[in-house]
């Protein structure tokens, strides 16, 4: 199971909220900060836990204390978009540096970080199962695209007998991505 793959899916969930935030007017910005805050928190702290420190033989420990520090300006970019949020004087500033700062993050993990550790695969073997734990214990969703992209047929499967699934030894790939991501996925 590659966990990286679900971490690049909240990385593109997260764009998506930047776009509708920015779309949207005055207090509709609302529910879509409240949505980007949540799961960016959610998705830092599944980073933080489980993949940063297992990563530093693999990467060294210098890109560990990068991502951390990367980490911590994104808190306090995410804090002054809340603070001035939906409409004070400086929102579109507060915004406009929050995304830049958490675009060059995202870009170092899918550029650098995460295919040194796909060429390294036993430490993305070693993380899976807490990975999974801790994704489901924060409450962040597992798309079904991910999920069929990061796992083999196999390993869907095996997650699906798992989870009660039924039917599942007769579902094609695809089916069996879909089916556990909705018992996956937190309502
Ligand atoms: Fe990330
Ligand atoms: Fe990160």
């Amino acid at each position: 199971m590659d966990p990286t793959k679900l971490l690049e899916a909240d990385h593109r969930q997260v764009e998506d909220l930047f776009e509708k935030i920015d779309r949207a007017e005055g207090d509709d910005r609302m529910p879509y900060i409240d949505e980007l805050t949540t799961s960016l928190r959610a998705h830092m702290a599944l980073e933080e836990t489980v993949l940063y420190p297992a990563m530093a033989p693999v990467t060294g420990e210098e890109a560990v204390e990068e991502a951390n520090t990367e980490h911590e300006l994104a808190r306090k970019a995410l804090q002054d978009v809340i603070d001035l949020a939906p409409d004070e004087p400086g929102f579109g500033a507060a915004l406009e540096a929050a995304k830049a700062g958490i675009s060059h993050h995202v870009e170092e993990e899918e550029d650098e970080v995460f295919p040194e550790l796909r060429k390294n695969s036993t430490v993305l073997e070693e993380i899976a199962t807490p990975f999974m734990s801790k994704r489901l214990e924060l409450g962040l969703p597992m798309k079904a695209e991910a999920l069929a992209a990061g796992w083999s047929k196999e390993e869907l499967l095996y997650e699906a007998k798992n989870a009660g699934v039924e039917g599942a030894a007769s579902m094609k790939k695809e089916e069996l991505a879909e089916a556990l991501s909705s018992v996956m996925t937190p309502a």
